[in-house]
């Protein structure tokens, strides 16, 4: 039966609401805030970070943190890491020399508020910034686990990881793209910081190999599905709702899933791929909720 959002809890908006809340709150306490020489730099990582996003990384990491009943203070740190990851590639991908976008989260790009060289230095000392949070040891006492933390995001976000699948997508405008290139590109650029993510609990928990091989295969199955919904809504939504551009892959003649099986091909294929990712949380017994009503949400989303 294919899913639906109206399967899901009717508190999962609430449920965001607060993962949002409480992860801003951290974001904001490690963000540096002093009014020296430099503190435009302070200032646009503000504008990259704070003010929006739907924070879906940061509910993955509590939520798969919580499945091993990790403590939500640790598991807040990781979250506001990997969003400062996450909030960087957004900030270079709407560089003139990327994507070239004006809008982000319904505000100006980092470069149109401040210019091209603040973003990218913005950017810079975000990615740095994550791993400086993962290294401490409020992140959590045991060296080991830090280090896993910290390897596991730097391959996550690296060559073989989203910035390997962000090259992928700028050589997508110029070649023949077929549907597996297609889906190791998305899965690359996206679906590596989403695995992190849920990855992350698993560190953070200790868990076992089964454990963390299901959330494995549920996070590569749901990061996929949310670029192929991302690529829909650049044809099909508003900006009002989406807060960014639209129609930016078609105008520079990107590969997306779209361009290559049609929009509704690619909502039945994302409707397939979430189906796959919530059976791969079965060994969970019941206690994978909020992680089944997110990948309902990545299907019917409209932002
Ligand atoms: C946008 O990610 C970039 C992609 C990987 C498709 P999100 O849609 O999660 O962006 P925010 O964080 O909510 O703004
Ligand atoms: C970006 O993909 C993925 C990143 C690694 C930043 P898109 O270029 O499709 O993301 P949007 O549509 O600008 O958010
Ligand atoms: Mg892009
Ligand atoms: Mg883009
Ligand atoms: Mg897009």
């Amino acid at each position: 039966m294919t899913p639906s959002l109206r399967d899901a809890d009717p508190g999962l908006l609430d449920e965001m609401t607060s993962v949002s809340e409480a992860v801003n709150k951290t974001i904001g306490l490690l963000l540096p805030k002093t009014d020296l020489a430099e503190s435009r730099l302070f200032d646009a990582m503000r504008h990259g970070t704070l003010g929006g996003g739907k924070r879906l990384r940061p509910f993955l990491v509590m939520h798969s943190a919580a499945l091993f009943n990790v403590a939500p203070a640790r598991a807040r740190r990781v979250s506001a890491a990997l969003e400062f990851v996450h909030c960087y590639s957004l900030i270079h991908d709407d560089l003139p020399a990327m994507d070239d976008a004006a809008l982000r989260r319904g505000k100006p790009t980092v470069h149109r508020q401040f210019d091209e060289a603040t973003a990218i230095l913005a950017g810079d000392a975000l990615l740095t910034l994550a791993f400086e949070v993962l290294s401490d040891p409020e992140t959590h006492e045991d060296p080991h686990v830090r280090c896993e933390l910290i390897k596991a995001l730097a391959t996550s976000a690296g060559s073989q990881g989203m910035v390997g699948g962000q090259m992928l997508d700028l050589i997508a405008e110029e070649k023949e793209f077929d549907l597996g290139a297609i889906s190791r590109m998305q899965r690359m650029k996206t679906g590596k910081l989403m695995a992190f993510a849920c990855e992350a609990g698993a560190i953070l928990g200790k868990a076992g190999e089964p454990h963390k091989k299901a959330l494995c295969n549920y996070a590569h199955d749901l990061g996929l599905a949310f670029q192929v919904t991302d690529d829909i809504l650049d044809v099909d939504a508003d900006p009002q709702d989406t807060g960014k551009d639209t129609r930016k892959d078609e105008q520079s003649g990107k590969a997306t899933f779209v361009s290559a099986m049609g929009k509704e091909q690619a909502k039945e294929r994302a409707e397939m791929l979430v189906e796959q990712a919530i059976k791969h949380l079965r060994i969970f017994d019941g206690r994978e909720k909020h992680l089944v009503n997110l990948a309902l949400y990545v299907l019917e989303r409209r932002a």
